[in-house]
């Protein structure tokens, strides 16, 4: 079977597209990871350079040992991947120790996976781990809107996920768990990838403050989906904060009592705080 016939493959450039019409991925912005199944790299796997060399991930993943991914490749626009999919994806093999990737297809006028290989595969192991298998995607954009937000709220999970909520009241139902945020880092690298990690424990979408998001997810689908939701109720905030910032009625921790009830979600009373001088998530 060729590569870009199989489903997973057009699914993902389906929703790199997507992000790229609704303008999170400005130049080479944004990178998308995919964790193939077995019987999908199986019915591919004719198709697979033998002879690619192998390099050092930067992070050390045991639990990912030997898995297979579909990873945007460095330095290439979200705009050209349904244009040129063969040019701007790749799939990487992990190596038995979980250290070292080789293409094995893809990247096809010379390229390397994203600089945000380690985040990717340190979120992948950590959601692999705590939904039993299930997630398989990591998307990581530049929502404009979620950005402006890093500038003017404090960066705490709790204020985060409180005025996200508050924005729409879709969001608890589709992010019961929350929003997690890591302050400004160097991005590309390891040590960025571990504290994001660290927060994909608990919750299913982190924020880089003055960057972007990365949601991890089950479907295309549900991680579209959720990035989505998070953008336009950031959306919403920055015209209600553009609008004076006065509020003259909001959704109040009562009424997220009253909604978890009824969809039968849970709500962490941690972000049902009452609004006063105090930030919660500093102290
Ligand atoms: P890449 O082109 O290496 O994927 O980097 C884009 C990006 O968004 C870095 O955070
Ligand atoms: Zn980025």
């Amino acid at each position: 079977m060729r590569v870009l016939e199989s489903r997973f493959v057009q699914d993902f450039i389906n929703m790199a597209d997507d992000g790229w019409r609704l303008g999170w991925h400005e130049r080479n912005g944004g990178n998308l990871s995919y964790r193939i199944k077995e019987h999908e790299v199986a019915a591919i796997a004719d198709r697979f350079n033998d002879h690619a060399e192998w390099h050092p991930i930067g992070a050390s993943v045991p639990g990912l040992a030997g898995e297979y991914f579909l990873v945007t490749g460095t330095g290439k626009y979200f705009r050209n991947i349904k244009v040129d999919p063969e040019a701007s994806l790749g799939i990487i093999e992990l190596d038995e120790k979980g250290e070292n990737y080789r293409v094995r297809w893809g990247y096809a006028e010379g390229g390397l996976p994203t600089s945000e290989l380690p985040t990717h595969l340190l979120n992948h192991e950590v959601k692999k781990r705590v939904t039993d298998g299930k997630h398989r995607i990591i998307y990581h954009a530049h929502c404009t809107n979620v950005i402006a937000l890093s500038f003017v709220l404090p960066l705490t999970d709790e204020v985060f996920t409180r005025e996200l909520w508050e924005m729409a009241t879709e969001c608890p139902v589709v992010f019961p768990e929350g929003v997690g945020v890591v302050p400004w880092m160097v991005p590309g690298g390891r040590a960025i990838g571990v504290e994001t990690s660290k927060l994909m424990e608990k919750y299913n979408a982190v924020i880089w403050a003055m960057h972007g998001i990365f949601c991890s997810g089950e479907t295309f689908d549900l991680t579209f989906g959720l990035m989505h939701t998070i953008e336009k109720a950031a959306e919403i905030l920055v015209k209600v904060m553009s609008m004076g910032h006065r509020k003259a009625q909001t959704i109040t921790p009562q009424n997220f009592r009253d909604l978890a009830e009824g969809f039968h979600i849970t709500l962490d009373e941690r972000f049902l705080y009452e609004k006063g001088e105090h930030i919660p998530g500093t102290e």
